[in-house]
């Protein structure tokens, strides 16, 4: 059977999402819904008439949702669901000032894809992220493994994006990891930071690499004061597309993902940021990298903070 991905919230990260998810061509169906009257309907007609331009068969179905769940049989059958739902930062603002009003959205949709599609992945963005994605799995009720968070993929690519321009080499022979929270305590991971296969702390001074950790931290920050309107959504959206293809293709990809936690590290029962083999089923396995003492830990700290924060989240 065709697959379908269902992406909740039609703003910029839920349109440039989708936009991706569509072009890959790797989809029977995209749904995109929204609350506001008219806007996923018209970002679907806009999408689909690029297909004879860009060569993709895949169809794209506009849903605009009631407060009592109205629209939602739209996302029946989903194997996916991406929820983008909720405010994102003004110039100023840190992500965990949205928890309040992002936790009733985020709630009230991981209820409604509870109830039409009970056995779909879901992707959660929403910010605070880590929060939210404890939430929505919280809402949900669906095993741990099938409920993840997006926030390594994108604060590792901006880091790996930072190390590329600095030494000025193709972004292709750089890689890098960030760990821990999407917030203030992201712990980027320099010991498995590379450069054409070889140490980052050979490729520049220990200086220059706490620099680039510092700006992969603010990276969101950054974007949102020059934006001065919302926040980043082109790095965001291919970050969560790539996820939602992992799942739709069973790849066993290994990414950098929010995940629920379960003894690696020597940390349990929290949703966390780590490396995991993504595919169908979700998270099918979170693997355990070895770090230094210091990135150990700062992720065991992390680890604390996202803890304390996600047992808040309960009553909410
Ligand atoms: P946006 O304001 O452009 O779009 C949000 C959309 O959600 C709006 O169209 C709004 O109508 C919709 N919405 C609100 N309540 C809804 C509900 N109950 N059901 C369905 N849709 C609903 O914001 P943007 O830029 O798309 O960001 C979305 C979220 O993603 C924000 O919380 C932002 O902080 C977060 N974000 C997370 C990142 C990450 O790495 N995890 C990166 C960038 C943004
Ligand atoms: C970002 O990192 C705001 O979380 C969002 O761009």
């Amino acid at each position: 059977m065709g697959k379908k991905v269902t992406v909740v919230g039609a703003g910029f990260y839920g349109s440039t999402t989708a936009q991706r998810l569509a072009e890959y061509d790797v989809f029977d169906t995209v749904v995109i819904t929204d609350i506001v009257e008219g806007k996923p309907a018209g970002l679907a007609l806009d999408l689909n008439q690029s297909r004879a331009i860009e060569g993709f068969e895949t169809k794209v179905v506009g849903v605009t949702t009631g407060p009592n769940g109205e629209g939602y049989e739209n996302i029946e059958g989903s194997d996916v669901v991406v929820i983008t739902a909720g405010l994102p930062r003004k110039p100023g603002m840190s992500r965990m000032d949205l928890l309040e009003t992002n936790a009733k959205i985020v709630r009230q949709v991981a209820e409604n894809v509870a109830k039409y599609a009970p056995n779909a992945v879901v992707i959660v963005v929403s910010n605070p992220l880590d929060e939210m994605t404890a939430l929505a799995q919280l809402a949900t009720q669906f095993p741990k493994n099938r409920v993840l968070g997006q926030a390594g993929m994108l604060d590792t690519a901006r880091f790996s994006n930072f190390v590329a321009e600095a030494l000025n080499v193709p972004v292709a022979s750089v890689r890098t990891l960030t760990l821990g929270s999407h917030g203030d305590t992201m712990v980027p991971v320099p010991s498995k930071s590379t450069v054409n296969g070889k140490p980052l702390r050979d490729a520049m001074p220990a200086e220059q690499i706490e620099e680039l950790v510092v700006k992969t931290r603010n990276g969101g920050a950054e974007v949102v004061a020059l934006l001065k309107t919302g926040s980043a959504y082109y790095a965001p959206s291919a970050a969560a597309a790539r996820m939602a293809k992992a799942v739709a293709e069973d790849s066993g990809e290994v990414m950098p993902v929010c995940a629920w936690v379960d003894g690696e590290y020597g940390i349990s029962g929290v949703y966390l940021g780590v490396e995991a083999e993504i595919g169908a089923e979700g998270v099918k396995r979170v693997v355990e990298t070895d770090l230094d003492a210091d990135e150990r830990a700062s992720l065991l700290e992390a680890a604390e903070a996202v803890r304390a924060k996600q047992g808040d989240i309960s009553s909410m």
